[in-house]
């Protein structure tokens, strides 16, 4: 059978069984943890006074958010060859229509958000090129041949989509989170178990009960 084949056999076992698989589970939070750091990365960096603190701290946010374009990429490229697992959440209804419109505005902002950044950098043309996750120098979009006059409306854009990026994810994370929380504390239904990661039992694990102190 050949690779690919193979792959997704794998996946598609974890799938079936309404749950999405080990990659999909680890794009999910290792994302996730991203957006929610550079969430906060951007807001302190933009309040911080003028300094070497405020340069560092924009070369971390850019770094890591050209990372997160990267990421998106591969995710989204994972999810369509891979599909959703059906689950408690495709109930038919507004709740999964939701959700998936959600989805994909997330997948969206992952694109939105590096993109305008990446362009508010190449207008301002960077004394030191921008890096993937601080390894691979990534060039300039081609404004430097622009007038200053739309070089600065570049940047203006840019910047706007950014902004309006940022308040997208504000308000759908919350609504994700909040939504994620009532499928398992109200619903009670495999939802959340579905993108966490498996815990497996060990068979050969000791059993915990022999060392019950109260020998029941
Ligand atoms: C998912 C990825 C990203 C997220 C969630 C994000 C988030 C943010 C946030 C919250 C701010 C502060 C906005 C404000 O309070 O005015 C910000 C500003 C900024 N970001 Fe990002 N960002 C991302 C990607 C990037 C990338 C890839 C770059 C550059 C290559 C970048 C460059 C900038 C710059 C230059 C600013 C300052 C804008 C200003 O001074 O108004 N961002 N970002
Ligand atoms: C910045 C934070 C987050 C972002 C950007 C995000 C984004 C996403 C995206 C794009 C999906 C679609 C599945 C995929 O394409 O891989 C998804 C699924 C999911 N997320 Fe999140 N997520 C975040 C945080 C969380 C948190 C904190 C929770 C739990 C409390 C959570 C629970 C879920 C669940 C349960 C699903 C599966 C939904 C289903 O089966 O229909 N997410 N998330």
């Amino acid at each position: 059978m050949k690779l690919h084949n193979l792959i997704r056999k794998w996946a598609v076992s974890y799938t079936n069984a309404g749950k999405y698989s080990p990659i999909g589970v680890w794009f999910h939070w290792i994302m996730a943890a991203l957006v929610l750091f550079q969430l906060w990365v951007g807001w302190i960096m933009t309040r911080r006074p003028v300094g070497g603190d405020k340069l560092d701290a924009y070369e971390l946010h850019s770094e890591i958010g050209l990372s997160i374009l990267l990421l998106a990429i591969l995710r989204f490229g994972w999810r369509l060859f891979i599909p959703d697992p059906i689950n408690d959440a495709d109930a038919p209804g507004w709740q999964s229509k939701a959700a998936h419109l959600t989805h994909y505005l997330f997948y969206g902002l992952f694109a939105l958000l590096p993109l305008s950044g990446w362009a508010m950098w190449s207008a301002i043309q960077p004394v030191e090129p921008l890096r993937l996750a601080g390894i691979v120098p990534i060039p300039p979009m081609p404004f430097h041949t622009l007038s200053p006059g739309w070089q600065y409306r570049v940047l203006d854009w840019a910047e706007w989509l950014h902004v309006l990026g940022v308040i997208g994810l504000a308000a759908l994370v919350p609504l994700h989170v909040g939504a994620a929380l009532k499928h398992h504390f109200w619903d009670r239904d495999d939802t959340v178990i579905g993108i966490l990661p498996e815990i497996q039992d060990d068979p050969e694990a000791p059993d915990h009960r022999q060392y019950n102190p109260t020998g029941v």
